[in-house]
């Protein structure tokens, strides 16, 4: 049984590499199990396209995660920020630990000059809504989602997702029809 955090114990830091196991704990808390070799690695790729992952400790204890991400835009005159993960291990829900990451968070994104901050949560995820409510979000948005095509994974961006080899320059072309 763990200790529950105290404020003064809870620390929020840019998870390292090292993190990438209690990251993958966490990970999977929020439904998406992932090992921890993935996560260091995706951890990497996140990191160096100027991303930040926040972990909440409390001693060695690795308790919650928080991914913070800069979308440039047109539309707007800043930049907009955006809370990418957020989970709380649960045996630490309820003790303060959401609201000081994404505290961390908001801090990080408005010193990147983000006026606004966003946040897409399932609609099945009704504590969470309370929660980001709570924090002073409010729903504003549907959000419509499209999964792509292996073709449009591999053109955009590396997710984790290992896809086969592209066609060497021997392989017979395809028609386009
Ligand atoms: C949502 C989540 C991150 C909240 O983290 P937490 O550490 O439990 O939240 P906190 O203890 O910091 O709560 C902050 C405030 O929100 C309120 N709050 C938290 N959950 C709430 C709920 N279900 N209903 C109403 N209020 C809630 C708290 O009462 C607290 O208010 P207060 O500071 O004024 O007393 C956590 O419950 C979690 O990881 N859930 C599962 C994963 C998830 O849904 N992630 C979000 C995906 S979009």
């Amino acid at each position: 049984m763990s200790v529950p955090p105290s404020a003064r114990s809870l620390v929020v830091r840019d998870a390292t590499p090292e993190d990438a196991p209690a990251l993958a704990a966490l990970l999977a808390e929020l439904g998406y199990p992932t090992p921890p070799d993935v996560v260091a690695a995706r951890l990497a790729a996140l990191v160096g396209a100027g991303d930040r992952a926040l972990v909440a400790v409390d001693g060695s204890e690795a308790l919650g995660l928080l991914t913070v991400h800069v979308t440039p835009v047109l539309h707007r005159p800043t930049a907009v920020g955006r809370l990418t993960a957020l989970v709380v291990a649960e045996r630490a829900r309820g003790r303060g630990v959401g609201r000081a990451l994404v505290a961390a968070g908001e801090r990080a994104l408005a010193a990147r000059g983000c006026a606004l901050i966003e946040v897409t949560s399932n609609r099945r995820r009704t504590d969470a809504h309370a929660f980001y409510e709570r924090l002073g979000y409010t729903g504003t948005s549907l959000r419509f989602a499209k999964t792509l095509a292996p073709e449009g994974l591999r053109a955009g961006c590396d997710t984790g997702v290992r896809l086969p080899a592209e066609p060497g320059p021997t392989a017979p072309a395809r028609s386009m029809r």
